[in-house]
């Protein structure tokens, strides 16, 4: 054979090989009885076996890629696939547990008239403390532990001193400001930062703020306001009950609980047991009050025209008060782990 001819061999050898979709390709090619092995027996019957051998050597290295090629890219026949079929299911995720909870937050006080507002998340602390009856170096300012933020202005120049938003209250005093003519009734959910982390604290966490201003509004409303969406958070039956306490921004001001839906506020499960759910027979949830006249004030209404009352508490406790709901680190909420997610 002449060296021509044995390179029009390897060529169309390799010809072959490419268009070749046998499902037992590789043996047929590079198995010990394959073509190339009977191709590379006649370099006998050639003259220049040096040349020959490197033809030979460079045709191994084509059909190995080649094998590789194919097997990474399989070799269907035809009748292997029907293109008719419909395609498998895709899991399909759903919203995120917070999300949820601020959607079901936000239909409840839109039976009532409440608007949903958002304001931004990083804010004037004129508009987070000040405003709200805290002046620059109240010491009621410590109980929210505020992540301040430097501000790339010109020092001096720009009085303002930015937050992260530690509460969602800013959210009255920027209601109040823009709309300036009440009747107003808002409610302001967005995230919220502050310096804690623990099984029960997050860096970022989410609340919600209500915010009825109007002529006449008193406590009766608010309360009316605050059982409404206990029945209908967390069921029938279930109360809300409001407890003194102190806020800068309110007066008089109070702490909310909400009955326990497990034992129905007694306490005690039917069996006499106590219910470990809430030991009490309820659950601490937020704050809430009447609109100090200072706040009215600053945020430019006539506390003798208007009156108002507001309440704020975070999603994620009241998320996790559902009695079907088991959370033994609220971190899991944002750790991004699916299998965490999932259940619910
Ligand atoms: N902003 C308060 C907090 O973060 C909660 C709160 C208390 C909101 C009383 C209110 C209120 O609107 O009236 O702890």
């Amino acid at each position: 054979m002449t060296q021509k001819e044995f390179q029009t061999q390897i060529n169309d050898l390799l010809k072959q090989a490419r268009q070749d979709q046998a499902p037992d390709w590789q043996v047929k090619y590079l198995g010990k009885k394959g073509l190339f092995k009977q191709l590379s027996a006649t370099i006998k019957d050639i003259s220049d076996k040096k040349a020959a051998g490197q033809l030979l050597n460079q045709l191994k290295k084509d059909l190995e890629m080649l094998a590789t090629q194919k097997s990474q890219a399989g070799t269907p026949t035809q009748e292997s696939i029907d293109y008719t079929l419909p395609a498998s299911d895709e899991p399909i995720g759903h919203l995120h547990p917070i999300s949820q909870a601020t959607e079901k937050i936000v239909s409840i006080f839109a039976e009532l008239g409440f608007v949903r507002v958002r304001h931004p998340e990083l804010d004037d602390d004129e508009n987070v403390f000040g405003r709200l009856n805290m002046s620059p170096g109240h010491p009621a300012r410590d109980e929210w532990e505020t992540f301040f933020v430097a501000h790339p202005g010109k020092p001096g120049k720009n009085k303002i001193r930015w937050v992260m938003t530690p509460h969602t209250s800013n959210g009255q005093v920027h209601e109040m400001m823009r709309l300036r003519q009440p009747p107003i009734r808002m409610i302001n959910i967005t995230r919220t930062y502050r310096r804690q982390q623990d099984v029960t604290h997050t860096q970022m966490f989410h609340q919600f703020e209500g915010l009825m201003v109007d002529r006449d509004v008193n406590i009766t409303h608010l309360k009316g306001v605050l059982d409404y969406f206990a029945r209908e958070f967390y069921g029938p039956g279930t109360k809300s009950r409001i407890r003194p306490f102190h806020f800068q921004f309110t007066e008089p001001s109070f702490e909310i609980d909400f009955s326990c839906h497990l034992c129905g506020g007694t306490g005690k499960l039917p069996n006499g047991d106590k219910c470990k759910f809430c030991k009490s027979g309820w659950h601490e949830v937020g704050g809430a009050g009447m609109v100090h006249p200072n706040v009215l004030t600053a945020c430019g209404l006539d506390p003798q025209e208007y009156s108002g009352f507001a309440f704020g508490w975070g999603i994620e406790r009241t998320y996790t008060l559902q009695d079907h709901i088991q959370i033994d680190d609220i971190r899991d909420f944002y750790n991004g782990n699916l299998k965490f997610l999932q259940q619910f």
